[in-house]
């Protein structure tokens, strides 16, 4: 039931529902990764088995195309597709120009490439996820296994150069083990604090040997619908430069709220 939910839960389920409407028959659309994806995901689902919606989907990882077939969305592949007409993703963090950092679900090489092969990226995030600067959230680069303690510190010297408060990163683990992405990467957190130009960081690491991807996502997103956990959202538009506001109502979800609460 809704009351189980927490704030946060609820407001990235009413960002994801609200931007399910997006979703129009036989669209093509990428499918993001992460806790509010997977609301999404829900929604659409639901949509399909009840309301007749045919689409297709592109997930961004192994866990989302599981979650899509199981909820009943067509699954295609990046390639079947070519191009998408949409991009549905959450972020660990966007800026008031909807800059994003990504990667937080260890995602983000599939996640970009999606959302670039896109006409539109419309982001879903609750309120917690807007800063004045991005850099809190420790920025997520991918890189190959093969050497990556030298790259690390690659990373890390030329970290020294740029506009950056801090210069640590951690190699991310799964249990005892480093984290493997969906590619067979690893991922390097790096925990600069305050990213003071996020546009030369992303081009500056890309061009480093070793790294595949970093999370910082800039001039990709088009939307941000903003989540609040008493059923607000607000929707965020940099192209017409609008901000809309509208409310959902949890009664109607309350076997949805079931279903994911498990
Ligand atoms: C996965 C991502 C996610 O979109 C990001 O981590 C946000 O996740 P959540 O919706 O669970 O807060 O980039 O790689």
């Amino acid at each position: 039931m809704s009351g189980e939910l927490s704030p946060i839960d609820k407001a990235k389920f009413v960002a994801a529902k609200r931007a399910a409407d997006y979703v129009e028959d036989g669209m093509r659309v990428g499918l993001g990764t992460g806790s509010t994806a997977a609301w999404l995901v829900r929604c659409l689902g639901e949509q399909v088995r009840e309301g007749g919606l045919r689409f297709k989907g592109v997930p961004t990882s192994t866990r989302t195309a599981d979650l899509a077939r199981e909820v009943g969305i067509e699954v295609i592949s990046l390639d079947e597709a070519k191009w998408l007409d949409i991009t549905i993703d959450g972020a660990d963090e966007f800026d008031g120009d909807l800059n994003l950092i990504k990667g937080g679900g260890g995602a983000l090489l599939q996640e970009k490439i999606v959302a670039t092969a896109s006409d539109q990226m419309v982001v879903i995030a609750d309120i917690g996820k807007e800063v004045e600067h991005l850099g809190a959230f420790p920025l997520p680069i991918e890189v190959i296994p093969f050497g990556w303690q030298t790259t690390q510190a690659l990373v890390e010297e030329t970290l020294i150069s740029m506009d950056v408060l801090g210069r640590q990163s951690s190699l991310r683990m799964n249990g005892e083990r480093p984290f493997i992405t969906d590619e067979g990467n690893y991922i390097l957190d790096l925990h600069l604090q305050r990213i003071g130009n996020p546009r030369q960081l992303a081009l500056v690491i890309n061009q480093m040997p070793g790294v595949v991807e970093n999370g910082l996502f800039i001039d990709i997103c088009d939307v941000v619908v903003v989540g609040y956990g008493d059923g607000r959202v607000e929707i965020r538009d940099i192209n017409e430069g609008t901000v809309e506001q509208d409310r959902l109502d949890f009664l109607e979800t309350d076997n949805l709220f079931t279903d994911l609460a498990e």
